[in-house]
């Protein structure tokens, strides 16, 4: 018989629910006693009035007179603290209640000092840095005006197709929850009356990142215990750490779309998770609920609000027609009034409805945006979430008076390497690699050659290109550009090859079936290698791309995402060797687009292949590809090398409120100082639903100078172990439990401990 464990939350959340609900907020309440109908509907309105990045097709019109009538709640895509005084003025001075604006964007990695991509930076695995990086990008946020941020992104992916893979933290729910953690509680800080923090919106509610066949905006379709064991637990996290709001997703959930479902909204974020926020649609969702098929605009407006929706970007569905549908009886007046408490209890809590100029101190910008502090933390960021996936014959790192001969499309590029969802950032601001070089090492010799396009298929390129030249396609033939990259590498001691995808490559709508590097640079890459000299590749993608072909040669490949506005600095840094690159995969990197999805948590299934290398007829395997990926979760190299000594538990036995501790020795026992992320894996081998084959619970960046030796602890406790069950209780269920301690995912279990009754 198998005793289950039910956790404190679920406790609360069947008996005690009812004694947490929030505290009333005198002064919001006078002000909704004031407030018609209208104008409670009018604080569901968030528009953009253009000028920043609109990712659909419409954007707001009348804007300020739709202030002035006390049409609006929140706008983005405004920014500066005059132009934001000048919004609250239409709000606060001529709209008949005076309720000033949340004023919106999104700050994705970096406000105008841009971090690495998402994807990079989770690959740090550090939570510290990430908490700085979002700490740093609300001072410089708050600086102009931007009191709401549309971030983190914490939507598991496990589909490197999917563009959006590029603004997450990975495919794994215990990392990306400490991500999410980390992210919130950076932009958030302990007080929101701070001037320098905002309000942070975890974003997209929920399991966008399993949009089918990796296209965009595509459907979902789940199991219940799939969502809540892989899928969820970021959100979850999110909402732990006291996020403020939660954006809603474009995919539809169980056959009704995330904006209009009630059950993931209400049902499963309030009452459940005790959400007390308020929830925003993403950019016209509530709109796109049409063409998903669920009625027309008072139809989807009508069941997003009952759902538990409480503002609407830029579709205005909620605007012109939630009124009627009042009057009709479809949907309450006190549903209404419910959403535009939560809209104001937000302005409330970030100090506005006391002063509405608190962001609008026009001595801020200079002293705290783009600082040379802030620019030190992104050059930081960036050495640290470079992974090195492949290491050859010690050409790493480089003397620093070398001859180099640097090629490659993204090597003398500023346009590339801020990455996806930057629209704060200036790319003309980023320090390109062949700049990064000579900054670093004025001694080396350089010599530098473009060598290929991104790409040579200009129709790509110009549907890459949506938001400036991020693919430029030069005059000159192919042909020729690689002669000139071969003609500078003749006198070099070793070749670096800046090569990958460009920024607008991955991102919202940009999903590829194709994983490959661009056959342009395919080509470049093959003659280079055959010169014979040294080559480093320095890889740059929003994604897992299909190496199969680049891990054959022998090359070096460092990769190294979109890194952000000191890019090259920061390349240079790790290239010369004054940081030891100490990254490590976050998510998957497949053999083949066939093997997609693959994950490491992935289940054993009833037959599991004996070898993951040899096929076995009738076993869970390919004909033409082996099961293993190309590069594992967890995986990254150092220019140094790590051994694990054998792990000893404290014992091997734990009741469920125990806790037992694993200890694991690391040496470093190559010839550099560096940093290395050790990793606990566990596998919980019978359970009452199907367990992954192994589940990351816990992980360590530690620093080890060469030769030394340090002893790292794990301790595991019951909560540590839980699941969600068939019906959906979080338990641990006892019975015994494999381990192992390692660098990367793609280890064997190496002891076992057993969880008592
Ligand atoms: C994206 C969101 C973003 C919103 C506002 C949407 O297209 O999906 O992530 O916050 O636009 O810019």
């Amino acid at each position: 018989m198998r005793r289950v464990y039910l956790s404190m939350s679920l406790v609360m959340l069947m008996g005690l629910s009812f004694l947490n609900a929030q505290e009333r907020i005198p002064e919001v309440e006078k002000l909704l006693t004031k407030m018609t109908l209208e104008e409670k509907i009018g604080q569901l309105n968030l528009v953009t009035p253009g000028g920043g990045v609109a990712t659909g097709s419409v954007v707001s019109e009348d804007v300020e007179t739709k202030i002035k009538e006390g049409n609006v709640g929140g706008v983005f895509g405004v920014s500066s603290p005059e132009k934001v005084r000048q919004a609250q003025q239409l709000a606060v001075e001529n709209s008949r209640l005076g309720i000033p604006l949340l004023i919106g964007s999104d700050v994705i990695h970096g406000y105008k000092t841009t971090f690495p991509i998402p994807l990079g930076l989770s690959s740090s695995w550090d939570m510290e840095l990430i908490k700085e990086t979002a700490q740093i990008a609300a001072k410089e946020a708050t600086a102009d005006g931007i009191n709401w941020n549309f971030s983190p992104m914490v939507d598991i992916a496990r589909d490197p197709r999917w563009g959006r893979i590029a603004e997450g933290a990975g495919e794994d729910p215990y990392l990306g929850s400490q991500v999410a953690k980390a992210m919130v509680e950076g932009y958030q800080g302990d007080d929101f009356t701070a001037p320098h923090t905002m309000l942070s919106t975890v974003k997209h509610l929920a399991l966008y990142g399993a949009s089918e066949a990796g296209r965009d905006y595509n459907s979902v379709d789940m199991s219940k215990i799939k969502m809540f064991n892989e899928y969820l637990p970021p959100y979850k996290a999110a909402v732990d750490a006291g996020v403020a709001s939660a954006m809603t997703s474009f995919n539809d959930i169980h056959g009704v779309p995330a904006s209009g479902n009630k059950w993931l909204l209400t049902d499963l974020f309030r009452e459940r998770w005790g959400f007390e926020g308020f929830i925003v649609s993403d950019y016209t969702s509530v709109n796109e609920m049409i063409a998903h098929g669920m009625g027309d605009l008072q139809d989807v407006s009508a069941l997003a609000i009952n759902a538990g929706l409480d503002m609407d970007m830029v579709g205005e569905g909620f605007l012109t027609t939630l009124k009627k549908s009042v009057e009709e009886g479809k949907v309450s007046e006190e549903q209404i009034t419910k959403a535009a408490r939560r809209i104001l209890e937000a302005k409330h809590k970030l100090g506005l409805l006391d002063d509405p100029y608190l962001y609008s101190d026009e001595s801020r910008p200079e002293k705290d945006i783009l600082s040379e502090e802030n620019r030190a933390v992104a050059r930081k960021a960036a050495r640290r979430s470079f992974v090195l996936l492949k290491k050859h014959e010690n050409i790493l790192p480089l003397a620093k008076d070398a001859k180099i001969a640097l090629v490659g499309p993204l090597a003398n590029n500023k346009n590339n390497m801020l990455g996806t969802w930057a629209p704060t950032g200036n790319p003309q601001l980023s320090v390109p690699i062949l700049e990064g070089l000579k900054n670093v090492a004025p001694n080396a010799e350089i010599t530098y050659a473009k060598g290929a396009n991104v790409s040579n298929d200009t129709a790509f390129a110009k549907k890459v290109n949506v938001f400036g030249p991020r693919i430029e396609i030069s005059e000159e033939s192919p042909e020729a550009m690689l002669e000139e990259a071969l003609e500078v590498s003749k006198d070099a001691d070793v070749i670096v090859a800046v090569v990958g995808e460009a920024s607008e490559m991955s991102g919202e709508a940009a999903s590829r079936t194709n994983l490959n590097i661009p056959d342009s640079q395919k080509e470049l890459i093959r003659e280079l290698v055959k010169t014979g000299k040294p080559v480093v590749l320095v890889l740059m993608s929003g994604r897992p791309l299909v190496i199969s072909e680049e891990m054959k040669l022998p090359v070096n490949i460092l990769q190294v995402w979109h890194p952000g506005v000191e890019a090259g600095n920061a390349i240079a840094d790790v290239l010369f060797g004054d940081y030891n690159p100490s990254g490590k995969l976050t998510a998957t990197w497949p053999r083949n687009v066939g093997q997609i999805p693959i994950y490491y948590r992935m289940k054993t299934t009833g037959r599991p292949a004996a070898s993951p290398s040899e096929f076995q007829k009738f076993k869970s395997n390919y004909l033409d590809v082996e099961n293993t990926p190309e590069l594992a979760f967890g995986h990254g190299l150092s220019y140094t090398d790590f051994e694990y000594g054998e792990s000893k538990l404290s014992s091997d036995k734990m009741s469920a409120s125990e806790s037992i501790t694993v200890t694991t020795t690391v040496t470093n026992t190559g010839n550099f100082d560096g940093e290395e992320v050790v990793q606990l894996y566990i596998h919980d081998k019978v359970r009452s639903i199907t367990p992954p084959q192994k589940e990351l619970k816990a992980f360590k960046k530690i620093r080890l100078k060469k030769g030394q030796s340090q002893e790292v602890s794990f301790k595991i406790t019951a909560e540590d172990l839980k699941f969600y069950n068939a019906n959906l209780e979080f338990v641990v269920e006892p019975g015994e439990f494999e381990f192992f301690v390692a660098g990367s995912s793609d280890h064997e279990f190496t002891g076992t401990f057993t969880v008592g009754e």
